[in-house]
């Protein structure tokens, strides 16, 4: 059997509700272009500035900050407390930075909504950064090796000396892989993997591909973006602002996206750059307080969260079915049924991982042999996902795309009205959440 048990993490069970008072994203940039010049610092820093800003909350009543990253950044090994002292919050509020794959703002969310359940705090900036322009390059470990060696050297002699076998391979760089440690496979193999074993064929996934960047174009036509996002000026001029997500493509058809060639499998594949999500920069912040302290500031918050769980299977297996393990415990947390979602926001980081999900929330066989459940937790009404695109065209900063989902669902709850909603995602190391959101 290769069922891995549930983390089964934090339950929200206890009266006191969090309020998500505001929220806040730069655009999703893809890497290489408009922001390869900015860090994740710069990012983060843009972002909780202008949350301050529109927010107008006294940095002052700031207990705690919280942020998430999957690239860690050499030179700011905790993220959140240089954004912290960047974006002014006072110097004595505590601030620490989590990772946990794609989950990482997720992470710092329900990091933040914990710390608010156990009395701990009453206010805390929460959210996640990533800049994949700014990616780390180490030296190989022989050249290290090489350089600690040479630091010891007390004269120029000693210092050379550890250079002198130097080889071409010892000043080869060493990159980051997006694979999976343990399975070896890149994340776009493990999503041809999926593909195939659940029958994902390539024309479901690049027809899935086109409807994100037809909902998406939508919605940044209707500027329905707008509220969510915070304009960046790129420094050192300043000029023209950012205020796009410049991966989404208004005019792609279905043709265009047949042609691409597969890249992960070059001979038998079906998972191509067009039902990928690009790599993405960008950076998400949200403004937690309990509920009372948010009504006596005179807030009127974008909503609260009514439950949410964790979950992680063995790499090994399917990597990207975490939502499947995970929405099923939240639901029940919350106390509803997938069919009281009225909008769920899934991440998109392959057109198969998400098609993969949605089989699995509708199949019995799922339910039995996987959850231990007998009954499916139930098809999925198309019309309630992501209803204004996902990742696969708005793009996909690692560690800020959790934080991305809660906003986006907030705000789409806001402009129908509804309830409940649903935000999850999967992340590498077989990860998955789900977070269940409500409205006053
Ligand atoms: C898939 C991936 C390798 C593509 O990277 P890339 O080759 O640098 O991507 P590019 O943007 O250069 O696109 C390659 C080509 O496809 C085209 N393309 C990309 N997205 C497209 C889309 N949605 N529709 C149509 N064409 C598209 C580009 O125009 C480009 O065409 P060209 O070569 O004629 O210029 C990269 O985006 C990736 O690794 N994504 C997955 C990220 C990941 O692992 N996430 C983890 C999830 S947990």
């Amino acid at each position: 059997m290769n069922f891995v048990p549930m983390e089964i993490m934090n339950q929200t069970t206890s009266k006191k509700r969090v309020a998500i008072v505001y929220g806040l994203r730069t655009p999703f940039i893809k890497s290489g272009t408009l922001f390869k010049n900015l860090t994740s610092l710069d990012l983060g820093k843009i972002a909780t500035l202008e949350l301050i800003n529109r927010t107008e909350i006294d940095p002052e009543y700031i207990n705690k900050v919280i942020f998430g990253t999957v690239l860690p950044s050499i030179k700011t090994s905790n993220l959140a407390r240089e954004i912290s002292l960047g974006a002014g919050v006072p110097a004595s509020v505590p601030a620490f930075t989590v990772t946990s794959a794609c989950a990482s703002a997720t992470q710092s969310f329900t990091s933040g909504v914990e710390s608010i359940l156990s009395d701990d705090t009453e206010v805390v900036l929460v959210g996640g950064v990533e800049s994949i322009s700014d990616f780390p390059v180490l030296f190989s470990k022989s050249f290290r090796n090489m350089l600690f060696d040479s630091s010891k050297g007390t004269n120029i002699l000693q210092k050379a000396k550890p250079f002198l076998k130097i080889g071409v391979s010892d000043i080869a760089p060493d990159v980051p892989a997006i694979a999976e440690r343990s399975t070896g496979l890149t994340m776009g193999e493990s999503a041809e993997k999926m593909a195939r074993q659940n029958h994902i064929t390539r024309k479901d996934q690049d027809d899935f591909a086109l409807r994100s960047h037809g909902l998406a174009s939508k919605a940044q036509k209707e500027e329905i973006f707008r509220r969510e996002m915070v304009k960046t000026f790129i420094p050192p001029e300043f000029n023209e602002p950012v205020i796009m997500d410049n991966s989404i493509r208004k005019d792609l058809d279905i043709v265009t996206l047949t042609n691409l060639k597969p890249v992960f499998d070059t001979e038998y594949g079906t998972v191509t750059s067009g039902n990928s999500a690009p790599l993405s920069d960008g950076a998400c912040v949200l403004l937690l307080m309990s509920e009372q302290r948010a009504k006596a500031l005179g807030y009127k918050p974008l909503g609260y969260v009514r439950s949410y769980a964790y979950s992680a299977v063995d790499p090994k297996d399917q990597l990207f079915m975490g939502p499947a393990y995970s929405t099923p415990i939240a639901l029940d947390r919350a106390g509803l049924t997938l069919k009281d979602m009225e909008l769920i926001e899934i991440h998109e980081a392959f057109s198969s991982q998400v098609l993969s999900n949605l089989r699995a929330f509708a199949s019995r066989k799922f339910a039995e042999d996987k959850l231990f459940r007998t009954k499916a937790l139930g098809e999925v009404d198309m019309d309630k996902v992501n209803v204004t695109g996902g990742s696969l065209a708005i793009g996909h900063p690692f560690g800020a795309t959790g934080g991305r989902l809660i906003l986006t669902l907030l705000y789409a709850l806001q402009r129908r009205q509804a309830k409940f909603g649903l935000a999850t995602i999967c992340a590498a190391g077989g990860l998955g959440a789900s977070i269940v959101l409500e409205r006053e």
